[in-house]
């Protein structure tokens, strides 16, 4: 038996809900380039969920649904009062979502019709409570959202309490369907993992949540953040990296262990930083960015990933970074609760082997010889 680290080039499992071929990313089949020019984050739940795009009755169905649950219950937001202010938000969000589970009176129900409707409540119910753990953060009261609003819409009114903008809408929008699956990533893999034990929905998204926090899987955008901060200034970017890559620092944002040749969806973040930037007046975060997209393809033939130009998408649009990887969490949800939907079809415990490299024949030594 002989180990593969990280599992690089694995197939652990088959799939029908989103592939990477040749670099090129599809949900169901449909190229992410044209799901983000032109559906809906609802739509493409939907498509996720149901392996199909929604008619117009359809999508108002799971509209209706995701608005019915988008409350969460009261002693899980006194629960998120009590979380220490400073604490890590994707840990007080994997706490959050674990306690969901507490007041779900059919979280152990294992049918479909009560898993798919665990899969709504967790998606409508998401956004609600990142939304309330800033705003309890921030010592103000939460906001509840507005019925027949869409997830996008709803975010930013629950965080600032306040009609968000038509046009950070449709961004927000676009960046919760280009985040919303990607294959057999580490938080789905976790996952799938975790409810291939016949365990429940919300201990699957709990696991992948944990995944998710880390710096490099979705971590990475908040991460992106510090960088650009850290660096401050336009005439900075060039001496910053030239001595992350002189101390051989990774830089947050670059790589991919399946794409090489660049990750399909950050074109269109990069587009949305660039017109952001360009309405508000103000291209700096941007300008740094594109500096050090030169300086790293440059140098290390490294390309931008997903997480690279949503921290100055994000940022522009008026959002915390310590909220950024928790974005992630409200879209990939959507793909989460589809990879446990098709575990749960044909499921077979997932558990792999481990080339052992300790010692052997050793011979036990009673505790008091030793
Ligand atoms: N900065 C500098 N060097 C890098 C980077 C980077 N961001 N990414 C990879 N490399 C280098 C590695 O040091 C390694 O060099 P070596 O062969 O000389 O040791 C080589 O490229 C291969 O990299 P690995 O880390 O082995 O690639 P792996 O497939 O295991 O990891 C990963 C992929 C985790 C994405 C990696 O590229 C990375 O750490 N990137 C930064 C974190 C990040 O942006 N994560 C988000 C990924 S997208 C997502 O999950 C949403």
């Amino acid at each position: 038996m002989t180990a593969t680290k990280g599992l690089e080039g694995i197939v652990a499992t088959t799939s029908s809900i989103s592939s990477i071929i040749d670099g090129v990313l599809t949900y169901r089949g449909y190229n992410i380039d044209d799901l983000a020019e032109n559906a809906t984050f609802e739509e493409v739940v939907y498509l996720l969920w149901y392996g199909k795009l929604p008619n117009q009755s359809e999508l108002a169905e799971l509209q209706a649904q995701l608005s019915e649950h988008t409350a969460i219950p009261n002693a899980v937001v006194e629960q998120i009062k009590l979380y220490p202010s400073d604490t890590n938000t994707m840990a007080a969000l994997r706490s959050a979502i674990s306690a969901l589970a507490l007041y779900d009176n059919t979280a152990n129900d294992m049918s479909y019709e009560a898993n798919i409707t665990k899969a709504i409540k967790l998606q409508a119910q998401l956004p609600t409570i990142v939304a309330t753990l800033a705003r309890v953060r921030a010592g103000k009261e939460p906001v509840a959202p507005q019925a027949g609003k869409s997830i996008a819409y709803n975010f930013l009114y629950m965080l600032s309490g306040q009609e968000p903008e038509a046009s950070a809408v449709t961004a927000m929008d676009k960046a919760l369907v280009l985040h919303a699956d990607h294959e057999l990533n580490a938080s789905t893999f976790a996952a799938r993992v975790t409810v291939a034990t016949l365990s429940d929905i919300y201990s699957g998204v709990t696991s992948a949540i944990g995944a998710l926090k880390g710096p490099l899987h979705g971590g990475a955008n908040e991460a992106v953040m510090v960088m650009l901060n850290e660096i401050g200034t336009f005439d900075r970017v060039d001496d910053y990296i030239q001595s992350k890559l002189d101390n051989k620092d990774k830089i947050m944002g670059f790589g991919h262990r399946v794409y090489k040749n660049g990750d399909p969806r950050a074109k269109h973040l990069q587009k949305m930083s660039e017109e952001l930037g360009r309405a508000n007046g103000d291209s700096t975060l941007y300008d740094m960015s594109v500096r050090i997209e030169e300086l790293i393809t440059g140098q290390k033939g490294l390309k931008p990933n997903v997480d690279f130009y949503s921290a100055s998408t994000y940022t522009m649009l008026g959002i915390a970074g310590e909220l950024f990887t928790p974005i992630f969490a409200i879209s990939r949800v959507s793909g989460w609760t589809a990879h446990i939907l098709e575990q749960f079809e044909n499921n077979r415990i997932i558990r792999p082997r481990a080339e052992y490299t300790g010692p052997s024949h050793q011979t036990y030594v009673h505790l008091q010889n030793r």
